[in-house]
């Protein structure tokens, strides 16, 4: 069943349409769109804010929501397959949120059940969903997402909300994406044939950060890596201090899509191009709009 596997399953047109309708939540009181659906929250892998904000936006919706965190609590610990448990919420919910510690594995849950799936979060691979934060963020800033230099910073390697970004702004036309990373941390080679509007792989962020508009930040993912020294060498290779940002554009804005760990100093908060907790709070009436989407019209 089609559903909101990878942000190219979105158009820009379908990404204005969630944009708009976003908007219009921002300061409406939310009509029970879903009442009478049970969605689903499916995390094997663990999550703060993105279970909160789906399980917040089905419920402002008027949905029932069942769901779980963690593998141990459920019965994959005694070794049942992804495929049996999909089956299972496919009986109990009309729409399947599902983050998973295996790239592929929404899309796998997709074809195995005939509900929607939204995936949030699967392995290194796509998060589709906080590129509509991101996206939403950067548009509620400038007006637009066009034209834009976009810089990317951190571990672009494992980090998936890096590689739904690359990806879904292909719909739009950046004038320059700077990927900056220390080299063990490089974006992959895959994702980058992919993309169809300019970019640049730098090192040093003080080389090019005056040209930016948009400063994406990302959290080493420790989780993700195969060797334990290859994490320890690089944990600390890159920070986002008020030396930096002194030198970016006075309209720049400065996006991570949380948890942060050590990579934003904490004095930058007070920066007004600081936009990261402005960023989480469109967790939810974006959410809202996916769950209308997927929920109401497809279902
Ligand atoms: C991101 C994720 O899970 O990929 N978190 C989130 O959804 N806000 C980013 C991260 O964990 O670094």
């Amino acid at each position: 069943m089609p559903g909101l596997v990878s942000i190219y399953d979105l158009t820009r047109q379908d990404m204005e349409e969630i944009f708009e309708d976003t908007e219009k939540r921002l300061n409406a009181q939310p009509r029970k769109e879903l009442s009478g659906k049970i969605v689903s929250l499916a995390f094997f892998e663990p999550s703060t804010r993105t279970y909160l904000s789906f399980e917040t936006a089905a419920k402002k919706l008027g949905a029932e929501v069942i769901g779980f965190t963690g593998e141990e609590a459920i019965s994959v610990a005694k070794g049942e397959s992804l495929a049996d448990t999909v089956r299972m919420l496919e009986n109990y919910s009309d729409i399947i949120v599902m983050r998973h510690r295996f790239d592929g594995a929404a899309k796998f849950a997709s074809r195995v059940t005939s509900k929607p799936v939204i995936n949030a979060g699967d392995g290194k691979h796509e998060h589709p969903t906080q590129t509509l934060i991101d996206l939403f963020t950067v548009r509620r800033n400038f007006g637009f997402i066009d034209n834009l230099t976009f810089g990317l910073l951190g571990d672009l390697k494992y980090a998936r909300v890096v590689n739904s970004l690359l990806r879904g702004l292909k719909a739009f036309r950046p004038k320059l994406a700077y990927l900056i990373s220390p080299e063990p941390l490089a974006a992959r080679r895959e994702i980058l044939e992919e993309l169809n509007y300019p970019y640049r792989e730098v090192r040093e962020p003080h080389e090019v950060i005056g040209e930016v508009d948009v400063l994406y930040v990302t959290r080493i993912q420790k989780e993700r890596f195969v060797d334990e020294q290859e994490y320890e060498r690089v944990k600390e290779s890159y920070k986002v201090d008020l030396k930096l940002v002194e030198q970016m554009k006075k309209d720049a804005i400065i996006l991570h899509a949380l948890p942060r760990v050590q990579e934003i100093d904490r004095r930058v908060d007070k920066d007004k191009r600081a936009k990261y907790f402005e960023q989480a709070s469109y967790g939810v009436p974006i959410r809202m709009s996916v769950l209308v989407k997927y929920g109401v019209e497809k279902a």
